[in-house]
């Protein structure tokens, strides 16, 4: 048994099965957040996480070019759907683990744990969730192919915890907020009710998730007396390959701590530019 915080997110790392590993987060959490509780919180410790995480042996992991596109109106577009978002969650349960041994040297406040522990905590439920809604359509996780390269951008920043910050949550799950209503919008027309249900409680707390990048991102910046809008736009430029796609939910993003300032001048503009 881990004794402390380091240990336990090696440990979620380097266990494949999905259920298992969300298993663990989730009990891993649990302990964290009973000892903080408690008043005798667990120390964070140092371990050497994996280079890239542990995953099951199905789904196979392709290219996105040669993953199969479906149409989303129709169950098997639904199933592509839920599966290609049981495969996010997966990924983030792992990253919100990395972010915590990977970079440990680094002297951080309690706060720091405490939120990637409860976003780590929240993304296994949130493939619980997606596996749910697989299962009961007659699927599960694995029986499709998924996207190859998740983790590329925690390579890419393995050194850089602002670049983590920018680039993860700040970018990638900031994008979430983006997509997530049109996909509600998908199930709420096929009258999935299960799957409504558990994409608005993944919609709501991926909230939570970017303000922690946002918050972080802006104590680093604070601390380096560095100014945070064109960092971040530096940080993306340097390890994001490729422009913001618009439209963007400036609205939850605002509510996550994002200022349009900081990501419209990354976004693509041809096309569909800013409406207003
Ligand atoms: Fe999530
Ligand atoms: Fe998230």
């Amino acid at each position: 048994m881990p004794d402390t915080l380091a240990e336990m997110a090696v440990d979620v790392l380097t266990t494949a099965d999905g259920r298992a590993k969300t298993a663990k987060s989730r009990d891993y959490a649990a302990r964290w957040f009973a000892a903080r509780a408690a008043g005798a919180p667990l120390p964070v410790g140092r371990a050497m996480p994996p280079l890239r995480p542990s995953r099951p042996e199905a789904p196979a992991l392709l290219d996105p070019r040669d993953v199969p596109r479906r149409r989303p109106g129709s169950p098997e577009g639904r199933i592509a759907l839920l599966h290609a978002v049981a495969h996010i969650e997966l990924n983030a349960v792992d990253l919100h683990w990395d972010i915590i041994p990977r970079f440990a040297h680094i002297a951080m406040p309690p706060g720091f744990y405490d939120d990637w522990v409860k976003a780590a905590d929240e993304e296994s439920k949130h493939f619980n969730l997606m596996c749910d809604c697989l299962e009961a359509a007659g699927s599960h996780y694995g029986a499709l192919p998924a996207h190859a390269g998740m983790w590329r951008a925690a390579e890419d920043t393995v050194d850089d915890l602002a670049g983590r910050l920018a680039v993860v949550p700040m970018v990638l799950e900031a994008r979430g907020l983006d997509v997530t209503p049109g996909m509600i919008e998908v199930f709420r027309k096929a009258g999935a009710q299960d799957a409504v249900a558990a994409l608005e409680t993944i919609y709501a707390e991926e909230v939570g998730h970017v303000a922690y990048g946002s918050k972080w991102f802006h104590y680093l910046c604070g601390a380096g007396g560095i100014d945070p809008t064109p960092e971040f736009q530096r940080l993306v430029r340097h390890y994001f390959k490729g422009a913001l796609k618009p439209p963007f939910n400036e609205e939850k993003r605002a509510e996550a701590g994002l200022a349009p300032d900081f990501y419209w001048p990354l976004a693509q503009q041809s096309g569909t530019g800013r409406d207003r």
